[in-house]
């Protein structure tokens, strides 16, 4: 449905998109994943034909999207990181400017408006002017917004930023039924949390390029281990810490020792070994691998820093 192909963009000095390669398939909620300047507005403003590339093509549904060829955009719900909306305006007024973008107009504009104000659960407070909306409700006009048209294609960028927990479920749950209606949708996100819940696919993008791609399990899968045993210590000694060697690779963080087991230990081998030694420790976490020690791996740097 979507594909780049060596996309390059630049700013003048700074290489925002470096020779970058993506495919989306029909149906696919995929998520991109990175850090601040990492190139995620770039990539998006891209496939909504606001910007156009330096290198390499662009297409959705097979057609080139080119500074000629326009008709895409129609096509497209493009969900913008900075809020887009007129602060004077009530909810309702707000969508009947947006869905003219799209030449919606009378009745079919009214019903679209209806539509997409209950799909974000803004209905009751469609008569309240924006500037009286918190910062979630915000956000989720500015999604409904991108709906109106009914497009194939959409584009989310951030669009969970300042949203609590509950509205932020909300978006995901409405995300998720759209996208099981078929449509294709780009989700642009730092938090790792978010694209492990959502997407089917994950791009993992940083200083313009594209370091790792795949499903979530393919991605934990570029590490070289599978998971971390990290224990409390309370009687610290090196004896202790070299009997645990024979499990893996120990690593000291704070209090804790940290193990990574080889491949063939299981965690309960660990704890018996802990138990028969006689050693006190204050607390065991087994944890699997996250995204962030693919980004960790990946690039020697914490995706949080
Ligand atoms: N209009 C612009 N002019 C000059 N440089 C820009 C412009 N837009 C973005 N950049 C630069 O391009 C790089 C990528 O920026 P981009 O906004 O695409 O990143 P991002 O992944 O969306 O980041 P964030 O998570 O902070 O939104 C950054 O180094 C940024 O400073
Ligand atoms: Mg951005």
């Amino acid at each position: 449905m979507i594909s780049l192909t060596n996309v390059t963009k630049r700013y003048a000095a700074i290489t925002a998109l470096d020779d970058v390669s993506l495919e989306v398939s029909r149906g696919e909620l995929y998520g991109l994943l990175g850090p601040n300047g990492a190139g995620k507005t770039t990539l998006m403003s891209l496939l909504v034909g606001h910007k156009h590339p330096d290198a390499g093509t662009i297409t959705i549904g097979g057609v080139p999207m080119t500074s000629r060829n326009l008709d895409l955009r129609g096509e497209i719900g493009y969900v913008p990181q900075q809020i887009a909306l007129y602060d004077e305006l009530n909810a309702q007024e707000n969508l009947s400017i947006f869905g003219s973008y799209y030449s919606l107009s009378g009745s079919l504009l009214r019903a679209r408006i209806d539509e997409a104000l209950e799909a974000v659960q803004l209905g009751d407070r469609r008569k309240d002017k924006v500037k009286a909306y918190s910062g979630g409700m915000k956000r989720r006009l500015n999604l409904a917004a991108a709906l109106l048209h009914h497009p194939k294609v959409l584009l989310c960028d951030e669009p969970t930023v300042g949203v609590d927990p509950q509205s932020r479920n909300a978006i995901f749950d409405f995300l998720e039924s759209l996208n099981a209606a078929g449509m294709t949708v780009v989700y642009t996100t730092h938090y790792m949390e978010e694209v492990e819940r959502l997407c089917s696919r994950i791009g993992i993008i940083d200083h313009g390029r594209m370091i790792a791609e795949g499903t979530l399990n393919e991605l934990l899968r570029l590490l070289p281990y599978e998971e971390t045993i990290s224990m409390r210590r309370n009687d610290a000694t090196e004896a202790n810490r070299s009997a645990f060697e024979r499990f893996g690779v120990i690593r000291e963080v704070n209090d804790a020792f940290e193990l990574r087991p080889g491949k063939n230990v299981k965690m309960s081998d660990v704890i018996a070994a802990v138990e028969d030694w006689g050693i006190e420790y204050a607390d065991i976490e087994w944890r699997k691998p996250t995204l962030e020690a693919v980004f960790l791996y990946k690039t020697g740097r914490s995706m949080r820093d």
